[in-house]
């Protein structure tokens, strides 16, 4: 099944079920100074999940372009990436955990509404309870009824089923679904062996469901929220690795065209750098912001340079041809879904525009750097660094 298939069935499903379908937000946060970008499909829904009515009902759902730089190291191997799409549907004080559960789980294995996914390869976890809320056994009985078996409910703590998206908010315990991806199929499985194979990644987590009731504050869960909502989350990304039985990510349709593009690059994780950082360089671009020294826009910066040195340690030819060519791939490949994209001379230009001045600031770094004998201080480092821009893995 394509990406774009998976994106629509998620829509439909929902919309089917009086859900009002709203646009993504932009990447850049209205109302949110705490973060630098939108980080899951729920960040620009914390007003309305806080109890304020919105303006299209109480049932929504939407693909939600995020952002996440933490885990930018992680980039290059099987799972990681800085941008994702977030396919999510919300109650506001409507639905709980019945309807959730029962839809999540008939997304993921109804043959045509849904993704057709085998319930005998899906495991799932809830809560096992604390001090601020109480173990989850109404969802592992809604699991049960639906026909997953009781040994491949797995109970955990807060620093597994437990969501919110920061230290103050609305927050909640959720129930994860886990998909089993190997060839032969692992069966029942322990909780030992379940954590074991999720280390792994022989088993992967394809959909969240959070039941925010709860709210943050300071760190702390201080109390019930004035509604009982649900928040629910699946990457695109990973669904379509699952979907089209791909080892990676960068092996699906959402980025295979770019791996071809780059296939210059010999390096594999470097490669997914590239094609990672050039994609989310495109959709930061897109929703406004331009490479600078602050925020998100040094971010952006960063992501763009840290891109080129890798090009430019593989390409003598012209680099200008070949970011112009893959900016209008994905451009393509997404001005459907997000019809902002559409201004691809601008994107290009803010891109080569970046790529020249690196140009310049490398060459005049590497002077500097082949003055250098024997090994780099950690104070020469910062200065190629800081002053003349060079990505971190350059210098250290
Ligand atoms: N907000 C939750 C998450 O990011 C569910 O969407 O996992």
């Amino acid at each position: 099944m394509q990406s774009a298939e998976i994106r629509k069935r998620f829509i439909a499903f929902f919309e089917k079920r009086d859900h009002a379908i709203i646009p993504s937000a932009s990447l850049v946060p209205e109302n949110d100074p705490t973060v630098l970008f939108n980080t899951a499909g729920m960040q620009p829904l914390v007003p309305y999940l806080m109890g304020e009515a919105h303006p299209q009902g109480s049932k929504l759902a939407n693909a939600q372009k995020c952002v996440r730089t933490q885990d930018i190291d992680e980039v290059g191997d099987k799972t990681h990436d800085t941008f994702f799409e977030m396919l999510g549907n919300w109650s506001l004080g409507d639905y709980f955990k019945k309807d959730a559960i029962t839809w999540s789980f008939e997304f993921l294995t109804n043959k045509d509404e849904g993704l057709g996914l085998d319930v005998s390869r899906l495991y799932v976890t809830v809560f096992e309870g604390d001090d601020d809320a109480p173990r989850d056994e109404e969802s592992a009985d809604i699991w049960k009824s639906l026909g997953i078996p009781e040994h491949r409910i797995y109970y955990k703590g807060k620093e597994d089923n437990w969501w919110s998206p920061g230290d103050n908010g609305p927050c909640g315990p959720d129930s994860e679904m886990f998909y089993d991806v190997t060839e032969e199929g692992l069966g029942d499985l322990t909780p030992e062996e379940f954590n074991a194979a999720d280390d792994r990644q022989d088993v992967i987590e394809v959909l969240n469901d959070v039941f925010m009731e709860y709210e943050k504050k300071d760190g702390k869960v201080v109390g019930k929220l004035e509604q009982k909502n649900v928040d629910t989350g699946a990457g695109l990304e990973r669904l379509t690795m699952v979907l089209q039985k791909k080892d990676s990510i960068f092996d699906t349709d959402l980025f295979d065209y770019l791996m071809e593009h780059f296939s210059f690059i010999e390096d594999v994780r470097a490669r997914r750098i590239v094609v990672d950082h050039l994609r989310t360089s495109i959709f930061i671009i897109a929703d406004g912001v331009k490479p600078g020294k602050q925020d998100r826009e040094y971010v952006l910066r960063r992501l763009l340079r840290r891109m080129f040195l890798h090009v430019r340690l593989n390409l003598e030819g012209d680099v200008k041809k070949v970011f112009k060519e893959a900016i209008e791939k994905v451009i393509e490949n997404y001005k459907e879904p997000y019809p902002n994209l559409t201004e691809a001379d601008a994107i290009v230009m803010i891109i080569l525009e970046e790529q020249k001045k690196f140009e310049s600031n490398l060459n005049a770094g590497l002077k500097r750097f082949n003055e250098f004998t024997g090994s780099i201080s950690a104070k020469d480092a910062f200065t190629l660094f800081a002053t003349y821009g060079f990505p971190f893995e350059m210098v250290l």
